[in-house]
């Protein structure tokens, strides 16, 4: 009989675009200002890729990082799962384009979009695709560039979103290596219509209508996102809690999606974890939907000072719905 193996993250990497646009760089663009976006998001800064830069290539950066710390090579790799909103096209799907372009040639490639938690639904895809043995060593990116489905004209919005990619690289249980314990993935799709890119799909396809009509950026309804966020992270944490039958004080790290700090802060009080192990990276890179965990998962595991045993619990929202969340045992 097969041995029962838990997935293990063997390594990780992260990539963020080299422009770096401030709160100050904003007032010059829109009517706002860093104190209004300060004290309302917690954003400082944001990264936004070059013109010349697709999502693929961000992807593409930090899976070569992932697969360097994990001590594989791209051909090693029998799977490719990119998470985002923002793919280079429609088709072919992003996790083609990264497969070309890092050389892992015998690997499968889909991309999946769960918007916000899209990182932590590919990480449950692989955790069970290797834990039953029909994947060795499979790559989960998380790559976005908001900024070009950004309507920079508008404050609501162009203030918080920022570009980026992360990666790991899922595995058989290895010894000395973080293990992913447990998973929780939902949805509930009743208000979907509060956070949306209205066009260049089936609905909307781009006509001379979708664009004058600035359909293909994303809209959202701010104050009602922001509620929703709340209860659905709340939501995914407790349940993963329940599920893993982990209680919240043995939780070391608590990494949540990053789009808002007040979001971040209600989140954290409402599951009962105190500051100091809660972990932020909102005021320097905004929110990179997707990506925004997978950065943060790659800078938790680098600086963040954890023992053997500790646990990390990750808790992501995004567009849908959906929501998600992860225990990871370092
Ligand atoms: N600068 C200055 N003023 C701004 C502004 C900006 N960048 N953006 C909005 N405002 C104004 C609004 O026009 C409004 O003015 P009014 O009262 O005259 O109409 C006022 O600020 C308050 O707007 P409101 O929407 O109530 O602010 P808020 O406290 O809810 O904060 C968000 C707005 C968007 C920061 C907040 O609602 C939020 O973070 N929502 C969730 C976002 C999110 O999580 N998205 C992604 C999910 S994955």
């Amino acid at each position: 009989m097969r041995k029962k193996i838990t997935a293990s993250i063997i390594g990780t990497g992260s990539y963020l675009p080299a422009k770096v646009l401030t709160n100050k760089d904003l007032e010059s663009m829109v009517d706002t200002s860093d104190e209004w976006i300060t004290t309302r998001t917690g954003i400082k800064e944001r990264h936004i890729a070059g013109d010349d830069e697709y999502t693929s290539d961000m992807a593409a950066k930090a899976a070569m990082q992932a697969l360097q710390s994990a001590g594989k090579k791209p051909s090693s790799i029998d799977l490719i799962i990119v998470a985002t909103i923002t793919p280079d096209m429609l088709f072919p799907s992003t996790a083609c384009f990264v497969q070309d372009k890092i050389g892992a040639k015998n690997a499968a490639c889909f991309d999946i979009g769960a918007a916000c938690s899209g990182y932590i639904y590919a990480i449950e895809i692989a955790k069970r695709l290797v834990e039953t043995g029909s994947h060795n060593t499979i790559l989960v990116i998380a790559a976005e560039k908001l900024s070009a489905i950004t309507d920079w004209t508008d404050r609501n919005t162009c203030v918080l979103f920022g570009d980026g990619a992360g990666a790991c690289v899922i595995s058989g249980e290895e010894s000395g290596k973080p293990r992913i314990l447990c998973t929780y993935t939902g949805a509930d799709s009743s208000a979907a219509e509060l956070l949306m890119m209205p066009g260049g799909g089936t609905r909307f396809p781009a006509s001379m209508q979708t664009v004058e009509k600035k359909l293909h950026f994303l809209k959202m309804a701010g104050r009602e996102v922001f509620k929703n966020a709340v209860l659905s992270m709340y939501r995914a944490a407790e349940r993963i809690m329940k599920k893993s039958d982990i209680k919240i004080d043995e939780i070391k790290c608590f990494l949540p999606h990053q789009a808002n700090i007040r979001i971040i802060d209600a989140v954290a009080k409402k599951i009962g974890i105190s500051k100091e192990k809660v972990y932020l990276n909102v005021q320097k890179f905004g929110n990179m939907s997707a990506a925004t965990v997978a950065v943060g998962l790659d800078e938790v595991f680098k600086d963040w000072d954890l023992k053997p045993g500790d646990k990390i619990l990750v808790d992501a929202f995004g567009a849908g719905f959906t929501f998600g969340s992860l225990v990871i045992e370092w």
